[in-house]
């Protein structure tokens, strides 16, 4: 049987699909307008499960999208995702990884912060669903506090 394996993933390009068809807003271009400086996926062989996406945006680390595949999710492999996530921002010298959360009962849940603020939130405000399917919120988890 294939273990599972956490690893950072070059290609980010390879993510797409597991983004797209979790629910995430993700264009074509996503790759060339946000950035993306650091991703992680996890697989089983072949089989891609989960993955994250860190951006650099508004100078902040910007955790962008995190999806687990839906046969694989409740077992832990979307907090194990934001905990690479986490040490990447950490190891980077970063205080602070921050989100546009459209699951924010989620980050809460582990140790995440409402900011209260809406600067990340610009691009939620030109999407259809704001307000009305989609409730999101800023986040920040701060490095300095989080174990
Ligand atoms: C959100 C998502 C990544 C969670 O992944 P997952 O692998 O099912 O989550 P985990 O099993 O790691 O859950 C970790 C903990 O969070 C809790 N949790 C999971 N989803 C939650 C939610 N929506 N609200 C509150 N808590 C939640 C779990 O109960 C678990 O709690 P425990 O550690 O006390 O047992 C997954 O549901 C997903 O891919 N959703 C679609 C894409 C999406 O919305 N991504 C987030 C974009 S902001």
């Amino acid at each position: 049987m294939d273990e599972l394996r956490m690893e950072r993933e070059a290609d980010h390009r390879a993510l797409t699909a597991l983004y797209r068809d979790s629910g995430l807003e993700i264009t074509e271009g996503w790759i060339r307008d946000n950035h993306p400086v650091f991703s992680v996926a996890a697989r089983k062989g072949a089989m891609l499960l989960g993955a994250g996406t860190i951006s650099r945006r508004f100078d902040r680390l910007v955790l962008d999208y995190l999806a687990v595949r839906e046969e694989a999710r409740g077992l832990g492999l979307g907090k194990r995702l934001t905990e690479c996530c986490i040490s990447y921002a950490r190891e980077a010298g970063e205080d602070a990884l921050w989100l546009a959360a459209r699951e924010p009962g989620f980050y809460e849940h582990l140790n995440a912060k409402n900011t209260g603020d809406t600067a990340l939130l610009e691009d939620c405000r030109r999407c259809p669903d704001y307000l009305r399917n989609c409730w999101p919120k800023e986040l920040v988890f701060d490095l300095k506090e989080t174990t």
